[in-house]
């Protein structure tokens, strides 16, 4: 099927075109919940005929898509569906970062990768290493970090001296995971610690490695009980700078009967978002921004993206 699209630039005539509706996108444009605008930034950048600077007026039209994602109830349906049938086929398993399997959905990195680039931390905490990819995804975002201050620096990309760090740590790592680890290009900004992430000591050592000036950022996605990760809130949440965020995985759990989690010590009523709701409540410094989990739709952490806002 042909459509016919028109693309209005800021200076120049409308131009029409057309085009093989051959993607999603387009046959979603047609029955889109919008009216359809040719004046559209969402529309006109297919094209790349847009010539004023409609920064701003995009980013209005994507908040204004995450209002709609709330109320649509069949993009909703559709979520919950692949979060539900997902989850039982351990779809977060399939997928490496550099090398390394990183235990996560594929738009939960996008968001962290969001979140990180926003928010620039100097020192990434996490629990739980598991095979180590998330510690390179941290790594990795923090070397970009370096490499990019170092270009605005004038230092032609070469970073400073004091780089940005991550910080693991894992009650159980095992040889051949260390080993991954430690070989990785990007080693040399990870530390790992062996422990349980509630343990004072466990806790002292990271905080060893975190000096006042830098800014702090917390990814908690060890064990999913709910008194485990209340303790890991009230641990290490007060290590994050204002601005910065605590990142808790897994509050998906609170989502799905038992069955979709077997054999498992977490279920409803006793998972990462009972144990967020329960922390909260205590501490009025952080605030969930549930902007993130809202346009992602599919999410483990829905609920789960602290921001600390005092
Ligand atoms: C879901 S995996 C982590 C996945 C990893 N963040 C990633 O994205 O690839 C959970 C890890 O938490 C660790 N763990 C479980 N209980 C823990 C505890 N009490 N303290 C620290 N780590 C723990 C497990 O050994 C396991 O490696």
């Amino acid at each position: 099927m042909v459509v016919a699209i028109s693309c209005a630039s800021g200076r120049g005539p409308i131009i029409r075109r057309t085009r093989r509706a051959s993607s999603g996108c387009w046959t979603r444009r047609e029955r889109g919940s919008r009216p359809f605008s040719p004046k559209s930034t969402e529309f006109c950048c297919y094209g790349h005929f847009t010539m004023k600077d409609d920064r701003e007026s995009f980013i209005a039209e994507r908040a204004a898509r995450v209002e709609d994602y709330r109320d649509d109830g069949p993009l909703q349906e559709a979520a919950e569906g692949f979060m539900r049938e997902s989850l039982r086929a351990r779809y977060s398993y399939q997928f490496d970062w550099l090398g390394l399997p990183i235990i996560q959905y594929p738009q939960d990195v996008f968001a962290l990768q969001e979140i990180i680039w926003t928010t620039r931390p100097d020192v990434i905490i996490e629990t739980g290493i598991a095979r180590g990819g998330s510690l390179i995804f941290s790594a990795s975002m923090l070397a970009l970090l370096d490499l990019t201050d170092a270009e605005r620096a004038g230092h032609a990309g070469v970073p400073v001296a004091d780089r940005r760090r991550v910080v693991g740590i894992d009650l159980d790592i095992r040889a051949h995971n260390r080993q991954a680890v430690e070989t990785h290009p990007l080693a040399g900004r990870i530390e790992m610690v062996e422990g349980d992430s509630t343990d004072p000591a466990v806790l002292d050592e990271v905080r060893r490695s975190i000096r006042s000036e830098q800014r702090v950022m917390v990814c908690l996605d060890s064990s999913h009980t709910h008194d485990h990760v209340v303790k890991e809130l009230d641990l290490y949440a007060p290590l994050v700078t204002p601005g910065c965020y605590c990142a808790v995985f897994d509050t998906v759990i609170e989502e799905f009967e038992t069955a979709v989690f077997p054999g498992r010590p977490w279920s409803q009523g006793n998972n990462p978002m009972t144990a967020v709701r329960d922390f909260l409540a205590r501490d009025s410094r952080f605030e969930i921004d549930a902007s993130i989990s809202d346009k992602l739709l599919l999410t483990v952490a829905r609920g789960g993206f602290l921001k600390r806002v005092a």
